[in-house]
């Protein structure tokens, strides 16, 4: 069940490695940290009325868990599973279990590179994927959860 209306708030899932961000691989991903991300979606949510929780693990049995307990506490769920996009059906199956909208989110875009990022197994859950936009992926992904939720019956 999501949570009630007038408390509309997202968890936004960031997995393994990306607490490197800034340090690693920056020509791929950036120089901007995962905490200049997670304020700029603050700052996004903010001026959308809408409130988050972040969650930075490094497997998908931490994720997993997060997205239970969203169940009954959130409304939507942005997530940047890392490389565990390209394999984690647990990450998948718990997806599937959650009512509200999910944003699948990547700064790169895995179809333009290694043939084994191509295939993502949360993509067949969440409401839509937005990848390739750098640090906007987050802010774009934001901004879709508003509209999302603000048409939802
Ligand atoms: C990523 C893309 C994944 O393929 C990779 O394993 C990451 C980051 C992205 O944000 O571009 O860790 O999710």
């Amino acid at each position: 069940m999501a949570a009630k209306k007038g408390s509309r708030k997202i968890l936004v899932l960031s997995g393994p490695n990306l607490n490197l961000l800034g340090q690693r691989e920056p020509e791929i991903y950036g120089t901007d940290s995962l905490a200049d991300h997670m304020l700029r979606v603050d700052e996004t949510a903010k001026q959308l009325g809408l409130t988050t929780e972040k969650v930075s693990a490094q497997s998908a049995a931490e994720l997993v868990a997060a997205i239970h307990a969203a169940r009954s506490t959130c409304d939507a769920i942005i997530i940047n599973p890392g490389a565990l996009t390209h394999f984690a059906w647990s990450l998948h199956d718990a997806l599937a279990s959650f009512a509200g909208p999910i944003i699948e989110v990547h700064l790169s875009n895995p179809s333009s590179r290694e043939p084994w990022r191509h295939e993502s197994v949360v993509a067949p859950v969440a409401s839509g994927t937005i990848a390739g936009f750098g640090a906007n992926s987050y802010v774009f992904a934001v901004h879709a959860v508003a509209t999302l939720l603000s048409t939802e019956k």
